[in-house]
């Protein structure tokens, strides 16, 4: 690991003593301006800045403890985890800056709620929660910017999952990173509704990380990418602003498809849309065609997320009846299938 991954963690954390089991949970997010390409890999520092909005009630639920004179013992779901499995491996890696002394290990155990069926990356409610459960295990008593920080280290997306609601992620310009972290967007939306479209959860072909990477470095449509992802951030914030769904729907689906679009002009091409993913989505372009305002928006997978109104919400579910519907504003029912 390198200093300078030291330096930045210690210019956050107060100090290396343990005072308690900690706990953390946070939800998964989904980003309407994507995060697509890292200027710097050891920080995980973006090419351009990205926003999201995030799932209540599907999310993920950490402990935390340091244990003397141990190795890292992990559970997923209450199953046990062999640390070369690249979960485990993943999470002692990131923790080693962590560590009060070479001897002891960390007792993690950590629960997803993210339903498999869902097709939802947990990697981003999974590092928000597990900085959460480390700010609670050694007290540091952080402000929500420097655990931003510090779970971007985990996972780019996890900076973005320490917030509720819209969060934006600034994709900073200082090379020691501090400048890169999410923010809150304090506006609620509450007919603003997402449904969960399944097509495929078996594992992808390739992981976001080795995807944005393969992209960044071999595609020559990319260097128009930063400039119009962060175009679309902007116009983002003002349909937020506004509550103007139109300019939401039109602006998140455009993105997703501009990033697609680099992934397929990357040689060897990476393509995660199957033939179903692009069923579904001629048949969100239908219903827009005959009036039903819903857009949709896809990460490095096969499944699609749509957005749309409370008022279509029936008549979504009667077009896609396996549609799992988030409600992200809304306090009584989080999620309805
Ligand atoms: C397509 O945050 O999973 O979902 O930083 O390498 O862990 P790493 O990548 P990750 O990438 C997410 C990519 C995306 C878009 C987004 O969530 O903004």
């Amino acid at each position: 690991m390198s200093s300078s991954k030291y330096q930045f963690i210690h210019n956050i954390i107060p100090h290396l003593s343990p005072s308690q089991k900690g706990q953390g949970r946070a939800n998964v997010n989904i980003a309407l301006a994507k995060y697509w390409g890292k200027r710097d890999i050891e920080l995980n520092l973006p090419t351009n800045s990205s926003l999201s909005i995030s799932l209540p009630g599907l999310g993920t639920e950490t402990t935390i403890q340091w244990i003397d004179n141990s190795k890292d013992t992990i559970t997923l779901n209450d199953q046990p985890c062999k640390p070369e499995q690249p979960f485990a491996a993943r999470l002692s890696h990131f923790l080693e800056p962590f560590r009060p002394d070479p001897q002891g290990g960390f007792e993690i155990k950590t629960h997803n709620s993210v339903p498999t069926a869902a097709g939802l990356a947990s990697s981003a409610s999974g590092y928000a929660a597990l900085v959460l459960a480390l700010n609670d295990c050694f007290q540091w008593q952080l402000d929500l910017k420097s655990l931003s920080l510090l779970a971007r280290l985990g996972s780019g997306s996890a900076s973005r999952s320490v917030y509720d609601g819209f969060a934006i992620w600034h994709q900073g310009q200082q090379q020691d990173g501090m400048d890169s972290f999410a923010e809150k967007i304090d506006q609620a939306w509450s007919n603003l509704k997402i449904g969960l479209l399944e097509i495929d959860i078996s594992e992808k072909p390739i992981g976001s990380t080795q995807g944005m990477q393969q992209t960044v470095n071999h595609c020559e449509l990319y260097q128009a990418w930063p400039q119009k992802a962060e175009k679309d951030v902007v116009t983002l914030q003002s349909a937020i602003a506004n509550q103007d769904f139109t300019l939401l729907g039109t602006t998140a689906e455009n993105n997703a498809l501009s990033m697609h679009a680099t992934m397929l002009a990357t040689w060897p091409p990476i393509c995660y849309f199957q033939p179903d993913s692009i069923q579904a989505m001629q048949q969100v372009w239908q219903l827009r065609a005959q009036g039903t305002e819903v857009y949709f928006t896809m990460d490095a997978g096969p499944n699609l997320k749509l957005l749309f109104l409370e008022k279509d919400q029936q008549q979504l579910k009667e077009s896609f009846p396996n549609l799992k519907v988030i409600h992200p504003f809304s306090v009584e029912s989080e999620t309805t299938t």
